[in-house]
């Protein structure tokens, strides 16, 4: 089992002594419920750093309150085991911090809490995911500050799969001058049907998990036509996906959004050019919200 610091003051400690040796360091944030996307960062910022530091905290502030915090998975000791067959080294050290260390005075804006801090990315929060998530990005960037504060690591590692996410981290790190490089790593796939792998995808029955790689398959062929004429329009884009969907058959899918967007400033494209573009969407079946995304023109 790796190393586990359950406070604020041991992590301190232990990179305290890190940063003396000149050692490296990189933080992998994670809600637990550990996958193969979850251990592809752990793997690429094994081979940059000399101590990785994974943090495993569902985060209560990103989660609306008809959301699903307390259905989400916990499953620490999985968790634990599944990132020891990495830890060959044993230079990884896992956070587990109690919401009370991170949210002491309670969580901002919720009755709760009169008082206290957090973080927002204006302009990049709102659109897409945060559309429906009105104060999902604000409860991500206030805890991702968190443990940068806590942990200083010299790279943190995100995943495409959650593209907006890695866009407002970006923005956040630039803005507040956060003394750290940002590491997007592509989005791991179930290797048979090119599903991104989600820790949501638990949820689903056997025909919905079934269904549900059709829209990666459209995302595919949006990105197929783009790389044969390196141009398109917003609407055959998104034609790519719906006819996926449809071949599915549309009634096992509920779209929240399908977007073509600007890579950094997210705003939507009616047209894609050389300089390529991001597809997202987020869509459920049943009760279970999935996401997924392909950047086009990518290198
Ligand atoms: P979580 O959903 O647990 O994801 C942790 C990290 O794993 C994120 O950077 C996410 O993009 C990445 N990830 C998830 N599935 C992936 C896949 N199939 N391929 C590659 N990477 C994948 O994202 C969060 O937690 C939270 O918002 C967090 C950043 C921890 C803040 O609470």
């Amino acid at each position: 089992i790796p190393t586990v610091l359950d406070s604020i003051a041991k992590v301190r400690q232990t990179r305290e002594q890190q940063i003396i040796q000149g050692k490296i360091a990189g933080l992998v944030p994670t809600m637990g419920a550990i996958h193969q996307g979850h251990l592809s960062l752990i793997e690429t910022a094994l081979k940059d750093c000399d101590f990785v530091y994974v943090s495993i905290f569902v985060n209560p502030s990103q989660f609306s309150p008809t959301e699903d915090l307390d259905r989400y998975p916990r499953t620490l000791e999985a968790d634990l085991e599944k990132i020891q067959k990495l830890n060959t080294l044993d230079n990884i050290f896992v956070f587990v911090p109690a919401v009370s260390d991170i949210y002491p005075n309670g969580i901002p804006l919720q009755v709760s809490a009169q008082t206290g801090a957090f973080v927002q990315v204006i302009g990049l929060s709102e659109q897409l995911e945060g559309s429906t998530r009105p104060h999902f990005f604000r409860g991500v960037a206030t805890v991702v500050s968190k443990f940068f504060n806590i942990v200083s690591p010299n790279f943190a590692y995100f995943g495409q799969k959650d593209i907006q996410q890695c866009i407002v981290i970006k923005k956040l790190v630039s803005d507040l001058f956060f003394n750290l490089q940002i590491k997007i790593v592509p989005t791991a796939r179930d290797p048979v049907d090119g599903l991104a792998l989600s820790s949501r995808n638990v949820y689903l029955t056997p025909k919905q998990r079934k269904h549900a790689p059709a829209v990666y398959r459209g995302l595919h062929k949006a990105n197929t036509l783009f790389e044969h004429k390196k141009s398109a329009s917003r609407s055959e884009l998104i034609k790519c996906v719906l006819n996926s969907v449809e071949k599915e058959g549309s009634e096992h899918f509920q779209f929240d959004y399908i977007c073509v967007s600007d890579k950094s400033s997210l705003l939507e494209l009616d047209h894609v050019n050389e300089s390529g573009a991001i597809i997202s969407c987020a869509w459920k079946m049943g009760t279970t919200r999935l996401i997924d995304n392909i950047v086009l023109g990518a290198q």
